[in-house]
């Protein structure tokens, strides 16, 4: 059986205090025994949430972290210093991240590289422009970020990645890929695994969906068989709705 995932990314939002608020609401959630929840606020927020959090069963995610273990890189975060203050996952490759920062499948690759040697969990995001879709090379793109940015990973390794597929065009715009269209990805994603790793290791991962994820499409997103949860973004930033898309498996 796959675990069922949803992952709250809050982005940049919720200052301590919104935080705090949001907290004390999730912590009187009843949440369904067979899903794993997760919520990644924003860097300065980890510890004050990993402490509130401490009895709860809510993992909590980083949103990014440096492909070095130390340095002189200012401003940046160590995946030491996640761990250190709660957070053993780390979402990797997100499509703002590549686009706003010049993430590459090779800087990728080195973070991926880095989170694996710390032992941390990673959801590694990956998708298409709306451009690749037009001209029919999405599968082919996604293709290239999971081989040059991930297919280096040993079979071991995939214990702890979690692939998050979220198309771009999908994001923030109110507009979800159909049921049908995600189902069809995340079915191109687990057979492209299955091709360069064994069989069993592509049935065992968890493909997550993210791109406008809301109350009201979640169940149908979450029914198809190859969806096994989802990376929400604006709809995870109110207890209600997130707890609404916990509850649509
Ligand atoms: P959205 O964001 O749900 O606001 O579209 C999803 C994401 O970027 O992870």
């Amino acid at each position: 059986m796959r675990k069922k995932i949803v992952a709250g990314n809050w982005k940049m939002n919720n200052d301590l205090a919104e935080t705090e608020l949001f907290l004390a609401e999730l912590k009187k959630q009843v949440f369904p025994e067979n899903v794993v929840v997760m919520i990644a606020p924003s860097f300065t927020n980890l510890n004050h949430a990993f402490k509130s959090l401490r009895e709860h069963n809510v993992e909590l995610v980083a949103q990014n972290m440096h492909q070095n273990n130390e340095g002189a890189f200012t401003g940046e975060i160590s995946a030491k210093m996640l761990k250190s203050v709660g957070a053993k996952t780390v979402i990797l490759g997100h499509s703002e991240r590549r686009a706003f920062f010049n993430e590459d499948n090779a800087v990728l690759a080195e973070k991926v590289n880095t989170a694996i040697e710390n032992e941390m969990t990673i959801i590694f995001c990956i998708g298409e422009e709306l451009e690749d879709r037009k001209k029919g090379t999405h599968f082919e793109l996604i293709k290239t970020q999971l081989s040059e940015g991930l297919f280096h990973v040993s079979d071991d390794a995939w214990e702890n990645i979690i692939i998050a597929y979220e198309p771009v065009w999908a994001i923030g715009t109110g507009e979800t890929a159909s049921p049908a269209q995600a189902q069809e990805m995340h079915k191109f994603i687990r057979k492209t695994i299955a091709e360069s790793y064994l069989e069993v290791i592509a049935e065992k991962i968890s493909i997550l969906y993210g791109g406008s994820v809301k109350p009201d499409n979640a169940s149908e997103i979450f029914g198809q068989d190859d969806v096994d949860g989802g990376l929400i973004g604006g709809a995870s930033l109110k207890v209600d709705s997130f707890m609404k898309i916990v509850n649509s498996f």
